[in-house]
């Protein structure tokens, strides 16, 4: 794969819009054609389901529904957005990915964590990002902050919990391809830290870390 595939990752309102657009503006600034793209909902038929799977109109949503809509939204949105752009060069960011669905469906909904990621790999045609950004924050900082919750932001505090720490094991288990940080710090210092770990990859002689 000729392009360079970074996620940002981590739980609600802690900065991973804010640090996307920051690394796409200075790698954009380098030469690079970047592609900012976030799941869910990126593309047209994702969009639908994002706003299947978000609003609170929806109501009651068994939880493997949940979990398989937001795996086809990831499955559609690599085969239309990520996997294109990498094949000619692209670096592809990407607001959330393959980690939000085993932290917040996986951990946060108790379902089956090795299923959940079987059906996650095979949906995204076992894409894995050169590099995952977590940043990391104690939900009852961020989430509760939020003034009018969708319906994941509003499904309690304890999901969220179960989901920060599993956002936390999945970079624990392999943390040549993750960078942990902070959030809610400088914001300049987490988007230094970002640079020097992206830099770092794209200088490397096969252009990714693995
Ligand atoms: N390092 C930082 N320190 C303090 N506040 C920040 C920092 N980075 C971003 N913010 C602010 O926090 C809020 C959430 O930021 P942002 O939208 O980037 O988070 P997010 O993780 O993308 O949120 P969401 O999950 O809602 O998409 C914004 O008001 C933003 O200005
Ligand atoms: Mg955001």
């Amino acid at each position: 794969m000729a392009g360079v595939f970074i996620v940002f990752e981590g739980g609600d309102g802690v900065g991973k819009s804010t640090q996307a657009e920051l690394l796409a503006r200075w790698l954009t600034g380098q030469g690079h054609e970047v592609v900012l793209t976030f799941e869910p909902g990126d593309t047209r038929a994702g969009a639908v389901m994002r706003r299947i799977v978000l609003d609170p109109e929806t109501g009651d949503l068994s939880p493997r529904a949940e979990t398989l809509l937001y795996a086809a939204d990831k499955a559609h949105h690599v085969y239309e957005v990520v996997l294109p752009a990498l094949e000619r060069g692209a670096v592809v960011i990407s607001d959330r990915y393959v980690d939000s669905l085993l932290a917040y469906q996986g951990a946060g909904r108790e379902l089956d964590a090795d299923r959940i990621e079987s059906i996650a790999r095979w949906a995204t045609g076992y894409l894995l990002p050169d590099l995952t950004v977590l940043l990391d924050l104690d939900p009852a900082r961020g989430v509760a902050g939020i003034e009018r919750p969708d319906r994941l932001e509003g499904a309690g505090m304890a999901l969220h919990q179960r989901a920060r720490e599993q956002f936390l094991a999945l970079a624990a288990r392999d943390p040549e391809h993750y960078l942990v940080l902070p959030a809610r710090t400088d914001r300049e210092q987490i988007a230094a830290a970002v640079r020097e770990r992206v830099a770092s990859i794209l200088s490397s002689p096969t252009g990714t870390l693995s």
